[in-house]
């Protein structure tokens, strides 16, 4: 518990560094202004638990779970869409709670369990039963907003929102699909539901 506080401490700390550069860059003269506006910083130590496997990684504090996970692990199963916490491309699992992993500091998820799309499979290989959902009702068709989904709505599930199409709609409201196949994947979760229920 202490090293989340200490990450939470971190978050704001870099949170409120960049507000307040910002805000600084807002009121300098030109010349100022011109300066560069990010500071290196130093890379710290995190270990990341990650499918059921730790890492060891040094990274810079700013550094999202979206790119720890792409541009560090090689995990690009997890999508970068907006990177702004608009689509719901790059969703995984913290410790069974979906978070949008490009608003998420890597740092922060230290002492977590982080799902992504590639540890959901059974170690056999067996697809998950959200996987097969989606391959049954062909919930999709340029497949990049697929691991978001899926992953949402896995944790859908677990949080009991999946009783009706409706529900379902209102819980996904935030995984964006440009190829629109939302009938789909709402058939997709139903079907899924039922599976996990009975696991
Ligand atoms: S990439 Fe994270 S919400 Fe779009
Ligand atoms: S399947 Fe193409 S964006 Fe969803």
């Amino acid at each position: 518990m202490a090293s989340h506080t200490n990450r939470g401490g971190l978050e704001r700390r870099i949170l409120l560094a960049a507000t307040s550069a910002s805000a600084a860059s807002s009121v300098l003269p030109r010349d100022s202004a011109a300066q560069p506006s990010t500071v290196p910083a130093a890379d710290m130590p995190v270990r990341l638990r990650i499918n059921g496997r730790e890492h060891r990684l040094a990274l810079d504090p700013r550094v999202t779970l979206l790119d720890a996970l792409r541009e560090r692990l090689d995990l690009t199963g997890t999508k970068k869409g907006c990177d702004q916490g608009q689509c719901g491309a790059c969703t995984v699992l913290l410790d069974g709670r979906r978070v949008l992993s490009c608003l998420t500091l890597a740092l922060s998820a230290e002492g977590q369990d982080v799902t992504t799309i590639e540890g959901l499979a059974g170690p056999d290989g067996a697809l998950h039963p959200m996987q097969q959902a989606f391959i049954d009702h062909d919930a999709f068709q340029c497949g990049y907003c697929t691991p978001g989904q899926i992953m949402s709505a896995v944790g859908c599930v677990a949080e009991g929102h999946a009783g009706s199409e409706d529900e379902i709609r209102e819980y996904m409201s935030g995984n964006l699909c440009r190829c629109a196949a939302y009938p789909n994947i709402v058939a997709a979760i139903l079907q899924a539901k039922a599976g996990m229920e009975r696991a």
